[in-house]
């Protein structure tokens, strides 16, 4: 286990060479939320961050954006306007990413974008579970696409379920079929597919590092923002309000998730992390692994983004 303290000390000591990071963050544009406070973090600890912030909404992160220059005077900070739920999109706006880099490499891409499908399976234009293909496909699609433009020690953070592999419904990897899709089953099947999805990148590219980590709960607003009608307001009201009191706050997860973007043990490899960044590899996963599912998972991916992408 990695001590919150240990996390904070680390992460203040780091020296000017380590500190010179360029970084693309999606998900950090909710003030509450994981996202944000990572970027709070990497604006804090870092002497000369630049940091490329993809967001779905410019004017409601202004306040955002003019606290990580207050932060961090000597930063560089790039809000990108996007809407990250097409994979089409994605393509579009990685080469935006592409034209802001230049001839900078991208050293850390922070992915912790997504809501929770607590409507069920809703498909987007693209034939795509809305909520999957926003939490899953995009971010894997976001590392497929930026991979070339990345420095040789880059590390991919997604932050989503680490540790929470659960068993997939092999035959429906997109969960279409009528009676599969599940809150739970949903859940299982990402964080599977994430973390097998990481091993395979590992593999093709093992200079570089890729985190799918488990946050732990953290009272960030999710739960009200994914749901609607009476479900929005009980969250918004009860839910939130009372877990607020007991679980992790968004600041010290932030300062977690950067460490992790920084510490020399995460410096190769695939890690599925829990949310005290503890390595585990579940019963499942390791049957997944061991069964070759991480090309498997691979195979499948490519085989969306060419069915997606190519129409
Ligand atoms: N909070 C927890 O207890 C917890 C526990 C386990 C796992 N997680 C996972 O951790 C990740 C971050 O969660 P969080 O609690 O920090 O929630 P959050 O702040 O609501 O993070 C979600 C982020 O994704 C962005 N987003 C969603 N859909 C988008 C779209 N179509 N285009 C562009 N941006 C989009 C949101 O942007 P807007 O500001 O525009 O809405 C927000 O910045 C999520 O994947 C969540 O499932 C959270």
């Amino acid at each position: 286990m990695v001590a919150l303290k240990e996390v904070r000390s680390a992460n203040s000591a780091l020296d000017e060479t380590a500190s010179k990071k360029t970084a693309v963050f999606i998900g950090a544009t909710n003030l509450q939320g994981i996202g944000y406070a990572t970027l709070q973090a990497f604006a804090k600890h870092t002497s000369a961050p630049r940091a490329i912030i993809i967001g779905r909404n410019a004017s409601s992160f202004a306040p955002g954006l003019a606290q990580l220059r207050q932060f961090n005077p000597r930063g560089r900070f790039t809000f990108l306007d996007a809407d990250v739920s097409l994979l089409k999109s994605i393509g579009a706006i990685c080469e935006d990413i592409k034209s802001e880099l230049g001839d900078q490499k991208l050293d850390l891409l922070y992915l912790s974008q997504g809501s929770l499908p607590f409507a069920g399976r809703k498909e987007n234009s693209e034939g795509l579970d809305t909520t999957n293909a926003v939490r899953y496909y995009g971010r894997v699609r976001f590392t497929q696409n930026l991979i070339s433009v990345m420095s040789s020690h880059a590390r991919v953070i997604s932050i989503m379920g680490g540790t929470q592999e659960g068993k997939m419904l092999e035959h429906d990897l997109e969960l279409s079929r009528p009676g599969n899709y599940s809150l739970t089953q949903s859940n299982n099947q990402i964080a599977s597919m994430m973390t097998l999805s990481f091993d395979h990148l590992a593999k093709e590219n093992p200079d570089k590092s890729f985190i799918h980590v488990f946050p732990g709960l953290v009272s960030s607003g999710i739960l009200a923002r994914s749901a609607t009608g009476i479900l929005n307001v009980l969250f918004a009201w009860v839910v939130e309000p009372m877990l607020g009191l007991f679980v992790a706050k968004a600041d010290g997860v932030g300062e977690r998730m950067f460490y992790y973007g920084t510490s020399a043990v995460f410096a190769e490899g695939s890690w599925a992390l829990d949310e005290a960044g503890v390595s585990k590899e579940v019963d499942v996963l390791k049957e997944y692994r061991a069964g070759g599912w991480a090309g498997k998972i691979w195979e499948h991916n490519l085989s969306v983004f060419e069915r997606v992408v190519s129409k």
